[in-house]
This record gives structure tokens, sequence and C-alpha cells, in this order.
């Protein structure tokens, strides 16, 4: 079928997987709540959904659904991909905004979690404790998706693995991790453990990855190689990847964490010609400079765009469509 410009916009509703979401319902509050199996199943439903939609293929997968977005923090890409993903999916998503809802002030979080249950088909929630979306996740009778906490941001390592796997046949790929050992980096601990791919970690002392996250790492595959020396760590890499220095609600910290992360800038020096990696927003002049992430060698914009393709698999995964 195919309109009057020639576009297919025939659907397709059905998706070719091997596993469905086994045990209830199901969350995603890191990357390790899926197993290796599950993991790489939403990633091949990523790139068939992301080949359908370069296709101009509808695929109202989740036709009907409702995705509630609770933000206690600001976001660009999560919210805008969620959302947009969500209605190409042929669902609907519902922005909740810290001043929308009575999330953590006016009612408890278990509160929140029961109700919202009763609305929507997915819940995803930015919070800033990881205790706030654990609860939500035990309250709520659908599905819950970490959208970045302070500890975790599990759906920017889809997106990261989706890019590496689009660049490296088989995850084949050496990683240098030149930054805060927080969120994005403790979240890709985990999926570079589960890929197999080859990471190193190099962080200033005092902003390591915690050793609770390390031997999660080490039970899944490798725990990665950590140093405090950035230009040891990519001296072997095919990939540099980089976070902000000042994360959200660390604005007080500003002063002290400017001067414990210097030397830890990527430049185009200490990139050469590998890729890189920045999860965004990026501060340049602190984590990066211009030049770095305004190079060729930035593979940042396909990580972003990755993160529409790689949350729609994810979704349809939770749901079992
Ligand atoms: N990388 C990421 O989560 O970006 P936003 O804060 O814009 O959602
Ligand atoms: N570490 C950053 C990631 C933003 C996507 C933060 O928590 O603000």
């Amino acid at each position: 079928m195919s309109d009057e410009t020639g576009t297919d916009t025939s659907t397709e509703t059905s998706i070719d997987t091997d596993t469905a979401p086994a045990g209830g319902v199901r969350n995603f509050l890191d990357v390790d709540d899926l197993s290796r199996e599950e993991l790489h199943d939403v990633l091949t439903r990523a790139t068939e959904l992301k080949e359908r939609q370069q296709r101009g293929k509808l695929h109202p997968l989740l036709e009907g659904q409702s995705l509630g977005m609770i933000f206690e923090k600001p976001s660009t890409r999560t919210r805008v991909s969620f959302e947009t993903g969500m209605t190409q999916l042929g669902g609907h998503a519902v922005f909740l905004g810290p001043d929308d809802i009575h999330l953590g002030h006016g009612e408890p979080v278990k509160d929140t979690a029961r109700a919202l249950s009763r609305y929507v088909d997915l819940v995803m929630a930015r919070t800033f404790d990881h205790s706030d979306v654990e609860e939500l996740a035990s309250y709520a009778e659908v599905p819950v998706i970490n959208g970045l906490t302070d500890d975790a941001h599990p759906c920017q390592t889809l997106a990261d693995l989706l890019t590496i796997r689009e660049r490296f046949e088989e995850f084949d790929a050496s990683v240098a991790w030149v930054g805060d050992g927080n969120n994005v980096c403790q979240s890709f601990v985990l999926g570079a453990a589960m890929t197999d791919i080859d990471l190193t970690v190099a962080t200033p002392d005092g902003y390591e990855v915690t050793d609770e996250v390390l031997d999660r790492a080490a039970e899944l595959g490798e725990a990665p190689e950590t140093t405090t020396d950035p230009e040891a760590a990519v001296a072997d890499s095919d990939v540099v990847y980089t976070d902000v220095w000042i994360s959200m609600g660390q604005e007080e910290r500003r002063a002290t964490k400017l001067e414990d992360f210097d030397g830890f800038q990527i430049t185009p020096e200490l990139l050469g010609d590998r890729y890189l990696m920045h999860c965004l927003p990026a501060h340049r002049g602190e984590e990066v400079t211009d030049a770095a992430l305004e190079s060729e060698n930035a593979i940042v914009w396909d990580q972003a765009e990755n993160r529409l393709h790689a949350q729609k698999g994810l979704m349809t995964f939770l749901s079992g469509a």
C-alpha cells in the first residue's frame, strides 16, 4: 500500500523475536534486569523497528496503549524519544513533570504507582533517588522503566550498545570511559559486561564506579579495568566515552568537581582517530572541547537517535508485543 508520494504506508504489527518477557510484569531499572538473551532480543527489535521506520512502514505494535512519563529532572532526549516512540508505535505518552503530579511531596511514591497503574500500560520515571524507581516498580502493576536516576541510566546504555553494534560487529570493540563513574557509566559497565565489550574506566580518585556495580559486572561477564589515568585508558581503545562532570542536582559541587576532574577533558589530541561517544547534554569546555564534539569522530547524534529505536524495542518487549 502506498500514498500519493509513493511512501509505503502498509502496517506491520508483529515482530520476529525469540523471547517474550517471562515472569509476569517486568521492569527495566537497570540493564541487568534483562538476561543476556533478552538484551540481544531488545536490540534486535530496535534494529528491526529502525529499519521499518526508515522504510516508511507504519508499526503500531502498541496501538491504544499509554505511557506515563514522570520527570523530576529536565530532559531533551529521554522525553522526546519516549513520547515520539510511543506515537510511532500507535500509542500515547503522558508527560508528568515535577509540578504536575503529587509524587513524593503531595503523596507517597507507592500511591502514585498504584494510581498510575490503573490508567497507563507502562511507566517511565526519571528521579533523583534510585530507591524511588524501585518503589514505583514494587507497587506498580505495569512495567516501570528507569529514565535516569542518580545511580543508573539503562535506556542510555541500550542506545549506546546499538550504536556500537552498528559499527563493530558482535560488539567487538574496545571502549575507554573517561570521566565520572556515576549513573551513565555504571549502566554502561553492566551493558559492556553483558555484551563482552572490552572496557576500561578512567575516573579521578573519589569518582569510581561502586564496588557493588563492579561485582555485578563480574557476575555478568567481565568487570572493566579501572584506572585514574585517561591517557592509559584510551591507549588501546576504538571508542572514547564521556559524560558531564556536573550531573543534574550536583550544581552546588561545581567548583570542587571542576578541580577534581582537571586532566580528564576530551580534546582532539586525547581522542586521536577514535570514535567519541557522549550521552548528552554536553558541557563544552568542561568534559569535552567544542572541537572534539564537532569533529567527524563524534557519533553522539547517532547515540541520541538510537535512544528512540532502543526504547521502542524495549517497550514492545516489556509489553509482550
Ligand atoms: N542522555 C539523556 O538522557 O539526555 P536527556 O537528559 O536530554 O534526556
Ligand atoms: N550524568 C548526567 C547524565 C545526563 C543524561 C546527569 O545525571 O545529569
